[in-house]
């Protein structure tokens, strides 16, 4: 397609009409060569996030954006390969727990992780946080770690979906990442690339969620598992509570060490819960017969995970990944060796009552402004900055109480994220809506 064409189909889309197969695809592959500027895509996208796209666009748009780069080819692990993704949250670190669990159940795991976008965090940040952790393995090596121990997490490798990362960074400047065509599109690309048997996404709803509200996170979750099918592929999205931080720990290492007490049994109930639904799913799709019928069900394989973090299992499995991936084995024994923040201050309530409502994504912005997080690109991150929560929402306060504690190296980072984050809790008398919501399952 000419490029000098590209502003009819801006004013396409921008009057609310369908793209057609070929005019997308030329899209994305004229933008990924730079012949599209980026003030034409930007235009694009704002008219996308008005406009919306119907699920043959967001399909058409999902493939051509897969077809940008590479397609990992996952044939000479045995199994079947799940791949499990979050759209995103505040205190996500369900997949170090889960990673174990599905492994020492038998289930491969061939992870490509991300790292840290906007205000949520990233798995690989969380590992690297372990010192001597690699997440740049070789394919050979990443091959070799699934065979040998059946798991490995690694960053993505090879050229996977560029049209993503171009696209990624222009909306995050641009306003346009809360979109659900753009996030359905941006996520599916990435897992069709992948090269899994079966997609488990977990959909995050809430105030820490890109998409906030509950029947968005529906419609996100049905159009996504659309792609999948569409793409031949079976599909399953969870929608899981993100109204506050999962668990207790935001930031690297504080994160780690909470994973660690949950892999010991000692876990928060959210987080606990979270996972083990996650994980009982993950094991229900990896477990077929030849004639492809399952052999588990989601309950029992709920049952499995949570019988393999009793017995210590999943611990197991958890450090013979470190270790496998040249982490140093001993912070995982003793985690009080994870180097803690120089400075920290402690969050208070300023009344009685109950802890109402939590801005959940601006404690996200706050473990950001603390250092947990990137600024730029290529920022470097203080493993050991971050928030431990106090509180969940429901909990009835004193004046004084604590509601969370923040850590950093630098003083200043601290005494901004402290004054940004005190307007990220409201406690009232009243106790404010039931969190418990429980996971929706979308097949
Ligand atoms: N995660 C992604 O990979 N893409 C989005 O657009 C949002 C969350």
């Amino acid at each position: 397609m000419e490029t000098g064409r590209f502003v009819d189909l801006i004013c396409q889309k921008r009057d609310g009409q369908e793209l057609k197969r070929e005019e997308i695809r030329s899209m994305i592959q004229n933008y990924v060569s730079g012949q599209i500027p980026d003030y034409q895509m930007s235009a694009m996208l704002m008219a996308i996030y008005f406009r919306g796209m119907s699920d043959r666009e967001i399909t058409e748009m999902t493939i051509a954006m897969r077809d940008s780069g590479d397609i990992v080819d996952l044939s000479q692990v045995s199994g079947i390969k799940v791949d499990k993704h979050s759209t995103g949250g505040v205190g996500d670190k369900t997949t170090l727990i889960i990673g174990p669990i599905v492994a020492a159940c038998g289930i491969p795991v061939a992870k490509m992780s991300g790292r840290g976008l906007g205000f949520t965090g990233g798995t690989l940040d969380k590992l690297e946080s372990i010192p001597g952790f690699r997440v740049e393995l070789s394919e050979e090596e990443f091959f070799s770690s699934v065979k040998s121990i059946g798991i490995s997490l690694i960053g993505q490798t090879g050229n996977l979906a560029p049209a993503d990362k171009m696209l990624y960074a222009l909306r995050d400047v641009t306003g346009t990442v809360p979109s659900i065509p753009l996030i359905a599109s941006s996520i599916m690309s990435k897992k069709l690339a992948a090269g899994s048997d079966k997609i488990l996404l977990d959909v995050t709803t809430g105030s820490g969620a890109f998409i906030k509200e509950l029947e968005e996170s529906r419609e996100l979750a049905r159009r996504m598992v659309a792609i999948g099918r569409g793409a031949g592929k079976e599909t399953v999205a969870m929608i899981t509570n993100m109204d506050e931080p999962l668990g207790y720990a935001i930031g690297n290492n504080l994160e780690v060490k909470e994973v660690i007490e949950t892999l010991k049994g000692n876990g928060p109930e959210d987080l606990k819960e979270v996972c083990f639904a996650l994980a009982g799913m993950m094991l229900s799709l990896g477990s077929e017969d030849e004639s492809g019928k399952k052999t588990l069900s989601y309950e029992e394989g709920k049952k499995r995970a949570e019988e393999v973090l009793e017995n210590g299992a999943a611990f197991a499995k958890f450090k013979e990944l470190v270790q496998n991936q040249g982490g140093d084995i001993t912070y995982i024994e003793s985690p009080e060796k994870f180097p803690m923040a120089a400075c920290c201050e402690e969050i208070r309530s300023d009344r009685d009552g109950y802890v109402n409502w939590m801005d959940t994504e601006g404690i996200g912005v706050a473990a950001g402004l603390l250092g947990a997080g990137r600024e730029k690109k290529d920022s470097k991150i203080d493993y050991s900055a971050g928030i431990m929560m106090r509180q969940k929402i429901g909990n009835a306060v004193k004046k004084g109480d604590v509601i969370a504690v923040l850590y950093s190296e630098d003083k200043e980072k601290l005494k901004k994220a402290s004054a940004y984050i005190c307007d990220c809790f409201l406690v009232s008398d009243r106790l404010g809506k039931s969190m418990k919501m429980g996971v929706d399952i979308l097949r």
